[in-house]
């Protein structure tokens, strides 16, 4: 089914608190690319790592980061959904590839930087060359296509280096992956600082709604939205927090923003907060409905685990051959 495809690779988080932002900006439209390329949507859990996690809560994630994917409608049998453990090459590769990646390159990645500065109690070697895994990450799949935010460009364009040390040294070995970053469409915003993107790591639970946030949640969060003192629903100066509200309603009920200042006109902030609240809880109540019946049926995530790792594991061994014949390693059979 994936044959002769080009090949989409994408890293997500072990982390079940995907916000609507992440729904609406990135998971909503992953489908769209399965026509046209094979698919590979990897839960990272070697990354997950970097930091310290709670072995329990990592696992309980692990599980629930697939069941929301798939919730959201990634289909396991049109997309290869895996678990990065699952699949040794990229450790094997990542290593490979840290001996091809200078000091001075990692040095420079301002996510260290931040990260080092955050968790200075456990600035630990994974934490530093967690981008190199991610290379590995792409480049086993001879991947074309990188669907990423902004914050991962960085570390993007340094798997493009070191694919292209790597080919410079040894031939052609890796496709030179691109990066694509999701058109501004659905930019949701923070619901208690309008001018900041909404971050799922928000200290502010009022700031953010995730996918899984029950629905009086949900109401509560978008009736407490920070606004401005006017009255009218309508885009334009001064009016970030109305605006983000309005790409919210727009981008669950399929509406233009001309459509929503005359649907909204003459009414006031409190029913038009409602009205937005009401809209994004009814259009996640398939999604959570989904995902419960998921997280009950384990056996099933392991199947598409299984699967999935079985067609990462032959696709990873295809580039891992090569790559051990170049650099000079032995293979026995
Ligand atoms: N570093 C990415 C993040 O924090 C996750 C990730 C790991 C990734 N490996 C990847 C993303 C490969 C794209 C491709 O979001």
């Amino acid at each position: 089914m994936f044959k002769d495809k080009k090949v989409v690779f994408s890293g997500v988080q072990p982390s079940g608190s995907l916000t609507i932002g992440n729904y609406l900006g990135a998971i909503k439209n992953f489908n769209a690319f399965s026509e046209e390329y094979h698919c590979l949507y990897c839960v990272v859990n070697e990354h997950a790592i970097t930091v310290r996690q709670n072995p329990a809560e990592l696992r309980k994630r692990t599980y629930e980061t697939l069941a929301l994917y798939m919730a959201c409608g990634l289909d396991p049998e049109k997309n290869t959904l895996f678990v990065q453990s699952h699949v040794p090459a990229h450790a094997e590769l990542g290593w490979i590839l840290d001996c091809y990646t200078m000091f001075g390159e990692l040095s420079r990645m301002t996510q260290f930087k931040d990260k080092s500065a955050k968790n200075a109690d456990n600035i630990n070697a994974g934490l530093f060359t967690y981008p190199t895994l991610m290379a590995a990450d792409i480049l086993l799949y001879q991947t074309e296509m990188v669907p990423v935010g902004v914050d991962q460009k960085q570390h993007l364009e340094l798997a493009r280096d070191i694919a292209e040390r790597f080919n410079g040294i040894y031939g052609d070995t890796f496709v030179v992956p691109e990066g694509y970053i999701p058109p501004a469409t659905a930019k949701i915003m923070s619901l208690a600082e309008p001018t900041k993107k909404m971050s799922k790591s928000d200290e502010n639970e009022n700031a953010v709604v995730r996918i899984l946030d029950p629905r009086d949640a949900i109401i509560r969060k978008f009736k407490r939205a920070v606004t401005d003192s006017g009255n009218e629903i309508r885009r334009g100066e001064g009016k970030d927090g109305i605006e983000n509200l309005m790409s919210i309603y727009g981008a669950f009920s399929g509406k233009t923003m001309e459509e929503i200042e005359t649907e909204f006109a003459g009414m006031g902030y409190g029913d038009f907060k409602l009205a937005v609240g009401e809209t994004c809880a009814d259009a996640l109540a398939p999604v959570q409905a989904e995902f419960d019946r998921l997280m009950k049926d384990k056996a099933y995530l392991e199947t598409v685990m299984k699967n999935g790792a079985d067609q990462a594991n032959y696709m990873a061994s295809r580039t891992m051959s090569k790559v051990r014949r170049k650099i000079g390693f032995v293979e026995i059979k």
